[in-house]
């Protein structure tokens, strides 16, 4: 079935709703997603969105754009961070006209916490900049975003799995999905389409994210030569409920939360003085696996699943139930623990890519180290790298990224679209996704994808994790390439149509695959440690040789790298003290 838009949004998150949102006031807009909008990823970022608000001590744009700056150990584009930090004021105050509920403070001004690495006057010690709804600020977000899309009449393709890109040449004009209900295959042309499909965290053992979290958008453009940025720096929260990975929200540090080791010592005074467990991420998870390396870990036995405490205990229980009330439901539910009565057991946990699709400001992909985009073709959110977090993001600043961002490229959309033609799709434009889920039906499996993907997130989370060498990523890498090879040899033994989860399990599993690749590959190539890419063989920032963006294009199965430059033009690289 072939449908016609002037805009076409895959990817139902923050940055894809926001997108719609804008396009839609004066173009013809649908956004496709393999989840009901609702359920998108983005209803799980917890602690905030930051804005220099100044609601309830001084603040500005500037401090906010440098912290983002310093945060990103500056390989962040300087210019988009003041965009990001500039935009984010108004961003906030637009999504508390359209109704988000956020926390007040006893002015009824929008109430601010604080959160890890955001600072006032250029780090003399933590601000309070992030703006909160409870501890479901993102949830909130995609609520207020989604009930706005649906008044301006945005169409909506629920459960539609994305499988390809229709590209012409430099230009985009369309994209192929798979009815999830039916299995049928749809074409849907349009004059500039929009990836806005989130994370890749399911490639690592110990997850925040979703199962929906594959990487779909990234991986299908890396098959089309479109280079990802910067996947070798992977975000590791410190506070994951210990083996499950699920999200204990910095926001329990904000609010003045602790982390300890297993002889009680509050562990951060050693690494960052200054901002103690409100230092940025990067920071807090390497200090939380030292500890453990150093047998100071709950259980003592410098394991892998080691954990630390977070005692949240002196926040008191009024304040917890009232600002944290899904925290203390997670750890009711999961641990058996009463956040206001015991410490939670915590560690680092799979997070946040601040690599994926390169952009410009406007969220154009970028095709080479030249800067020439493709015209027709954006992307926002996660999946995409425009770059505002560099080598780590600072806790909150995701949510604003989608939302400035977003916005951002639904505004270039709709104006893009308005002279833009209408181009003729070829016939064979779902050829190759067809082709691919002929593959997996009619191979005769000889492969469990599922010990493939037990394979692959073991491999990445033990080599590719917070502390990396040399020969743990050339394993990876290994190992990799072979799980793709035995990829080639598996298949379904489910052959109806409609909702085939296991055809769907697949799809994602080689999008997971590809982008796993590449994210070892460029990890083992920058030889230094920045930000989250923290190297145990080459401990220093080496800006000499390495303040630039990586770009890594998908060639069969080998990996090309180049690089791009970093703006710098504001801030002057300097070492990170905290
Ligand atoms: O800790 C958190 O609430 C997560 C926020 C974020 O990733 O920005």
């Amino acid at each position: 079935m072939i449908h016609a838009f002037d805009v076409l949004v895959v990817g139902a998150g923050g940055a894809g709703l926001y997108a719609a949102l804008e396009a839609g006031k004066n173009a013809k807009t649908a956004v496709l997603s393999k989840v009901y909008a609702v359920r998108s990823h983005t209803g799980a970022a917890q602690g905030g969105i930051s804005a220099a608000l100044g609601n309830v001590e001084e603040d500005s744009p500037e401090w906010h754009a440098f912290d983002t700056v310093k945060g990103g150990d500056y390989l962040v584009d300087q210019n988009a961070a003041v965009i990001l930090a500039e935009d984010a004021v108004q961003a906030v105050h637009d999504l508390e006209n359209r109704g988000l509920p956020f926390n007040r403070t006893k002015e009824g001004r929008i109430d601010q916490r604080r959160f890890g690495g955001h600072t006032r006057k250029f780090g003399e010690g933590p601000v309070h900049r992030a703006c909160y709804s409870a501890d479901r600020t993102g949830h909130m977000i995609m609520q207020t975003l989604f009930q706005q899309c649906i008044k301006h009449s945005v169409s909506f393709y629920d459960e539609f799995q994305i499988l390809d890109v229709i590209l012409d040449g430099k230009k985009c004009c369309g994209a192929v999905a798979l009815e999830i209900s039916t299995g049928e295959v749809h074409i849907l042309k349009a004059k500039a389409v929009l990836f806005a499909t989130g994370g890749f965290g399911r490639m690592f053992k110990v997850t925040s994210n979703a199962h929906a979290n594959t990487g779909d958008g990234p991986a299908i453009l890396a098959r089309h030569g479109i280079p990802m940025e910067d996947m070798e720096f992977f975000q590791f929260h410190p506070t994951g409920i210990k083996d499950m990975g699920i999200l204990i929200s910095e926001a329990v540090r904000g609010e003045g939360g602790i982390l300890r080791n297993s002889k009680n010592q509050r562990f951060m005074e050693k690494y960052a003085p200054t901002l103690l467990d409100l230092a940025p991420r990067d920071m807090v998870s390497r200090a939380i696996v030292t500890e453990i390396q150093e047998g100071l870990g709950i259980r003592g036995d410098r394991k892998i699943d080691d954990y630390v405490y977070l005692d949240a205990t002196g926040i008191g229980k009024e304040k917890i139930l009232e600002r944290l009330p899904d925290i203390t439901d997670f750890c009711k539910t999961y641990l058996d623990v009463d956040p206001a009565e015991k410490s939670i057991p915590v560690q680092p946990t799979a997070h946040y890519g601040m690599g994926g699709i390169p952009t410009d400001i406007h969220g154009r992909v970028i095709l080479n180290s030249s800067g020439e985009v493709c015209d027709g073709l954006y992307a926002a959110g996660e999946c995409a790298c425009v770059s505002v977090h560099g080598a780590n993001r600072l806790g909150t600043n995701s949510l604003l990224d989608l939302v400035v961002f977003g916005r951002r490229a639904g505004i270039h959309m709709a104006d893009y679209v308005k002279d833009a033609e209408t181009d003729t799709i070829a016939k064979d434009a779902a050829g190759f996704a067809g082709e691919r889920i002929a593959h997996l039906v009619e191979n005769k499996k000889k492969e469990q994808g599922a010990d493939i993907r037990e394979e692959m997130r073991n491999t990445m989370m033990e080599n590719v994790g917070v502390y990396r060498m040399e020969a743990d990523m050339a394993k990876a890498v290994n190992t990799i390439k072979d799980l793709r090879q035995k990829f080639k040899e598996t298949g379904v033994e489910d052959t109806n149509r409609g909702f085939n989860t296991e055809l769907l399990d697949l799809l994602e599993l080689s999008n997971l695959l590809d982008l796993s690749l590449i994210t070892a590959e460029s990890a083992k190539n920058r030889k230094e440690s920045r930000g989250a890419h923290a190297r145990d063989d080459y401990p220093e920032r080496d800006d000499d040789n390495y303040l630039k963006h990586t770009l890594a294009f998908l060639e069969d199965d080998d990996v090309r790298i180049d690089y791009k430059p970093v703006d710098t033009s504001r801030w002057e690289p300097k070492p990170r003290i905290y």
